[in-house]
């Protein structure tokens, strides 16, 4: 595994290999590293070597260290592809996981001036406000607010709510979702995330915030998730044109 004569650094191999170990799930989260001692005997290098191939690892988020304890490896980040107009539940799907919800509010009122302009609705008319909390193998992953004007999505229960809002949107009310526009940005947990998320205050949460539209162009939901940072990464492939 560790090849002395290839041009490759040995930290790099040794960093390389045991991240392909934890990739292919031969070590798993919370299991402990061997030691350095071990390491360097096993593979026949130098401490320094084996010290810095896992000082890159915990660097890139793949082990942590304890004090006293030894070193062990991270919970993996979920990997979400930027492109394509995907909901939650697909999301976990495409990745094995098993998807959940917790409904945490549902209300229908008045929508104010703000999300009436921007959901392009006349005066009087309803809106759903959903808050839910959403699930992977029944951890905490995010926390998602949604508006919905009631008139485009008729008959939203908090049943239908525990499962699929997009299911409901297209299967039962053969709606075609068309686009949306997608911003990402940084944003430290607020009240509500540390309660629900279950991360600590001060710790960056990544907030995602969607419009979504109909293929007819008209405006179906306005929607803010915040995403555990600690759990969740987004990945997006560019071309060099
Ligand atoms: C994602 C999107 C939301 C969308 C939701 C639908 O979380 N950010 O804009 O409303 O998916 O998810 P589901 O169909 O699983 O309820």
């Amino acid at each position: 595994m560790i090849d002395k004569n290839s041009p490759l650094p040995l930290y790099y191999q040794l960093e390389e290999h045991i991240k392909q170990t934890i990739e292919s799930e031969k070590l798993m989260p919370g299991d402990s590293l061997p030691s350095e001692r071990e390491l360097s005997e096993s593979y026949q290098i130098s401490r320094m070597t084996v010290r810095q191939a896992i000082t890159n690892l915990v660097n890139k988020g793949y082990l942590f260290r304890e004090k006293g304890k030894g070193t062990f490896v991270s919970n993996q980040k979920f990997e979400q592809n930027l492109q394509g107009l995907t909901s939650f539940t697909e999301d976990m799907k495409a990745r094995k996981l098993v998807p959940g919800n917790k409904l945490l509010h549902f209300e229908i009122f008045p929508a104010d001036q703000d999300i009436k302009e921007r959901l392009d609705l006349g005066e009087e008319e309803l809106i759903y406000k959903i808050k839910r909390l959403r699930l992977a193998n029944e951890e905490p992953i995010a926390l998602e607010t949604s508006y919905l004007p009631v008139k485009l999505v008729p008959g939203l229960t908090p049943e239908i709510l525990e499962e699929s809002l997009y299911t409901y949107i297209e299967d039962e009310l053969h709606l075609n979702i068309g686009h949306a526009t997608q911003t990402v940005e940084a944003a430290v947990v607020n009240e509500e995330d540390i309660k629900h998320l279950n991360v600590k205050k001060g710790l960056p949460v990544l907030l995602i915030q969607r419009e979504t539209y109909l293929e007819n162009g008209i405006p179906l939901e306005l929607v803010r998730s915040s995403y555990r940072a600690d759990r969740y990464k987004f990945k997006i492939d560019i071309e060099r044109k």
